[in-house]
């Protein structure tokens, strides 16, 4: 505070912002070195962990100075030993391992968000960045397999707090990997399920929905859900995680598809990064619909009210905006008349 009573102003904040890329540095690197699956139960010396990794001692004592200094790891009487969220989360083969996850997906984004200025000069193009995206084999399948990853959590928590079981089929468009579907499905028996998405992705979805042993209630269709004839008689169909990627009239569009896709009596579910009614945030949703600038893409991130508004034309009733993941991504339910 200044005499005045005012809070002093300082760069702190703006430093932080602008130099955030190290602190993303040494957590990538230290993934991808895999120091967290190094750091035993029992702790490591630095002498261990340099061995283990294979680096030199001078190396090793300043990546784990840094993660030490982020709080990554814990340095107590000359050991190393992992925090909660990295022991949990960042050493190989546990359960909930999410290394591969951030690597592949901050490893790619990296280049675009550096050239960020550049691509907000540039025209928007015409088509979606997913087109683009999955129409290359090996970007489809390193996308949906990391989207498994980073989904299969939000996938069970839907499965734990929307209720499916007076549905008997699941229409998922844009389905990905099968996240949302496979969970849906192994708690609810009496549910089958239709994951819709590019030929390319769908090649990846029929490998996890094998992995689950659920081939005989989750089938697969290839196809563009802006343009092909959709599947008809789901009683819901799930509109998850895409359409940020599209412009609002391709959205308005989309949802009137899908919408149509439903059998009369059956619900419509959007989730997705969704903006508040003043556009003041939350971060991550307002990061999205900037991002979309740096693929030099259409997509644009609505508010609640606007997904809702379009639900409400192409018919939906009893529609509803919740929060899914708060600071995320929001729900928008509706239902077709009977
Ligand atoms: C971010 S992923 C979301 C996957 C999954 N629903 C989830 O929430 O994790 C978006 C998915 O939508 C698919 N998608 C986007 N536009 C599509 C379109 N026009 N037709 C079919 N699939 C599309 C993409 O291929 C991708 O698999």
């Amino acid at each position: 505070m200044t005499e005045t009573g005012e809070k002093k102003l300082t760069t702190e904040r703006l430093t932080n912002m602008a130099f955030a890329f190290k602190q993303s540095g040494a957590l990538l690197g230290a993934i991808e070195l895999d120091l967290f699956s190094k750091c035993g139960t029992g702790g490591s010396t630095t002498e261990e962990l340099a061995e283990e990794m294979g680096l030199s001692l001078t190396s090793t004592d300043k990546l784990v100075t840094a993660c030490a200094a982020l709080g990554l790891l814990i340095r107590r009487d000359g050991r190393c030993f992992n925090a909660l969220d990295t022991d949990r989360y960042l050493v190989r083969g546990r359960p909930k391992y999410y290394g591969d996850y951030l690597l592949y997906q901050a490893r790619s984004e990296y280049d675009v968000w550096k050239d960020l200025t550049p691509a907000l000069r540039k025209p928007v193009l015409p088509s979606g960045m997913y087109h683009q995206m999955m129409s290359d084999p090996e970007i489809a399948r390193g996308i949906t397999v990391a989207g498994y990853n980073s989904s299969i959590a939000a996938g069970r928590k839907l499965t734990r707090e929307f209720d499916f079981s007076p549905y008997r089929l699941f229409l998922d468009l844009g389905g990905g990997s099968g996240c949302y579907s496979i969970p849906a499905c192994e708690s609810n028996p009496g549910l089958e399920a239709v994951v819709f998405d590019f030929p390319n992705v769908i090649q990846v979805t029929r490998e996890f929905i094998e992995q689950a042993g659920l081939t005989d209630r989750i089938s697969t269709r290839p196809g563009d859900f802006t343009r092909d004839d959709l599947p008809q008689g789901a009683d819901l169909v799930g509109v998850i995680g895409n359409l940020h990627a599209y412009a609002p009239d391709e959205t308005a569009r989309v949802v009137d598809r899908a919408f149509q896709a439903v059998s009369p009596g059956g619900g419509l579910l959007i989730i997705d990064y969704m903006l508040n009614e003043d556009k003041t945030g939350p971060l991550e949703p307002a990061l999205r619909h900037l991002e979309s600038a740096a693929y030099s893409s259409r997509g644009w991130v609505k508010t609640g009210a606007e997904v809702e508004s379009y639900m409400r034309q192409a018919g939906a009733v009893d529609t509803m905006v919740t929060d899914f993941i708060p600071g995320s991504l929001t729900r928008v339910f509706g239902r077709r008349p009977a």
